[in-house]
C-alpha cells in the first residue's frame, strides 16, 4: 500500500497549549542532542489532536525537534499507526485481520464495516463520522476477534456486539471497552482454572478497561482540557511545588528554631560517612564543597528530580549538602559535576539540577 501525503492539506498546525506543554515534557526526557527520540510520541499526540497526521503537523513536529521535515515524513509514512488521510470525525475503526482474529471471525467484522461505514478501507462514511481499515495483529489474540478505536481495544466480538458498539459511538457514547462476552480479561472462556480465589478480586473491570473508563477519551479528540497526562518529571515537579509551599508555610517557625540553635549549640558533625569531600577526579573548576552541612542541617537534595537517596548520600560524601551550593554552579562546575559526581554522565545537565536548585532556594 502506498503511503504518501494526502493531496488536500490544512494551512497550518499548532499544538493546543496543554499538548504543547506535554510535548515539551516528552522532549525533556532525552539528553541534549537526542531530542529527535521524541518524534513518535509527538506525532501520535498530533494525530490525537487532529485525527490524522497532516503535512503542517509533520513540519511543526520537525521544527520542534530540530529535525529536517523529510526525516519526520519518513517516520510518519513508515508506521501504519499514523493516518496520513482524514479519518472519521467520531471514530476510526481498526479491525485486526491476522490469523487468530481471522479464524475467529474478523472477516464478518469487516463485512459489518463495509455495510455500515463504507465499502472500502480509509473511505469516510457518508456523514464523514466513521472510517475503518484492516490492521495487523494488535496483540490481543487471546481475545480474538477484536478492534481498536483510539486507545481502546474491544475484544471477543461478534458481528452483533460490534454493531452495538458502532451504534453506541454513533450516539456519542463511549461503549465500555475490553472483552464483550463477559470475560474479565484473558482467562479461559470457561473461567479461570488456577488461582481462582484471586479471580477479579473486587473489580468490576480489568485494569486496562478501568483506566479507559477513567480517561473516557476513546472517541474524543484531545483538546488539552480532557486528560491531563503528565510525564513522570512533571508529576515530580508538581510534588516539589507542593512541598515548597509547605516549606514556605513552615518558614517562620523554622527560622526561629535555627536562630535559637545557632546561639546555643555548635553545628552538629557531618552525616555518617561524610568524613571529607571527595577529591575531584579531573581538572577544571571545582564547586564549593563543605565538610559538613551548615547550621547542622542538610537540605533534602532528593527534591531535585534525578537525585534519589543513594545519590544524595554520595553527594553528601562529596561535600554537597545544600540547594544553594548547586544553584550557584557555573557552567564549568556543572560539567565537573557531570563528570565526577554521577554514575550516568550528563545527568546533572539533562535534569538541570542547577535550575531546580535555584527554584528550591527561591521557594525556601
Ligand atoms: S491476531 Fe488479532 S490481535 Fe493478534
Amino acid at each position: 500500500m502506498l503511503r504518501r501525503l494526502h493531496p488536500e492539506q490544512p494551512d497550518s498546525f499548532e499544538f493546543t497549549p496543554a499538548n504543547k506543554a506535554w510535548a515539551e515534557g516528552q522532549i525533556r526526557k532525552y539528553p541534549e542532542g537526542r531530542q529527535a527520540s521524541a518524534v513518535i510520541p509527538l506525532l501520535w499526540r498530533a494525530q490525537e489532536q487532529e485525527g490524522w497526521v497532516t503535512r503542517p503537523a509533520i513540519e511543526y513536529v520537525a521544527d520542534m525537534l530540530g529535525m529536517a521535515h523529510i526525516r519526520v515524513l519518513e517516520v510518519a509514512s513508515f508506521y501504519f499507526m499514523f493516518q496520513l488521510q482524514p479519518v472519521g470525525s467520531v471514530a476510526h475503526i481498526q479491525v485486526c485481520g491476522t490469523t487468530s482474529c481471522m479464524i475467529c471471525g474478523a472477516e464478518a467484522l469487516i463485512a459489518v464495516c463495509k455495510e455500515v461505514i463504507a465499502p472500502n478501507p480509509h473511505e469516510l462514511s457518508a456523514d464523514g463520522r466513521f472510517s475503518w481499515e484492516e490492521v495487523e495483529c494488535l496483540g490481543a489474540c487471546t481475545n480474538a476477534p477484536m478492534i481498536q478505536v483510539g486507545k481502546d481495544f474491544y475484544e471477543d466480538l461478534t458481528p452483533d456486539s460490534f454493531r452495538e458498539i458502532l451504534e453506541g459511538l454513533e450516539r456519542g457514547e463511549v461503549p465500555v471497552p475490553g472483552p464483550q462476552n463477559g470475560r474479565f480479561a484473558a482467562e479461559p472462556l470457561g473461567g479461570p482454572t488456577t488461582l481462582e480465589e484471586f479471580a477479579n478480586g473486587d473489580h468490576a473491570q480489568n485494569a486496562s478497561v478501568a483506566r479507559a473508563l477513567e480517561y473516557g477519551d476513546t472517541i474524543k479528540r484531545i483538546d488539552g482540557t480532557e486528560v491531563p497526562i503528565l510525564t513522570g518529571a512533571a508529576l515530580k515537579r508538581a510534588a516539589n511545588e507542593k512541598a515548597a509551599k509547605k516549606v514556605e508555610a513552615e518558614k517562620p517557625a523554622k527560622k526561629a528554631a535555627k536562630k535559637a540553635a545557632k546561639s546555643v549549640d555548635k553545628p552538629e558533625g557531618p552525616k555518617k560517612g561524610a568524613d571529607k569531600p571527595v577529591a575531584p577526579k579531573s581538572d577544571g573548576p571545582t564547586p564549593e564543597l563543605l565538610d559538613a552541612p551548615r547550621g547542622g542541617g542538610a537540605d533534602d537534595l532528593k527534591k531535585i528530580t534525578g537525585i534519589g537517596p543513594k545519590l544524595e548520600e554520595e553527594l553528601n560524601k562529596a561535600g554537597i549538602w545544600h540547594y544553594d551550593q548547586i544553584a550557584q554552579w557555573s557552567d564549568e562546575e556543572v560539567a565537573w559535576a557531570d563528570e565526577n559526581l554521577v554514575r550516568f554522565k550528563g545527568r546533572v545537565t539533562r535534569d538541570d539540577w542547577r535550575a531546580q536548585a535555584r527554584a528550591l532556594v527561591k521557594a525556601d
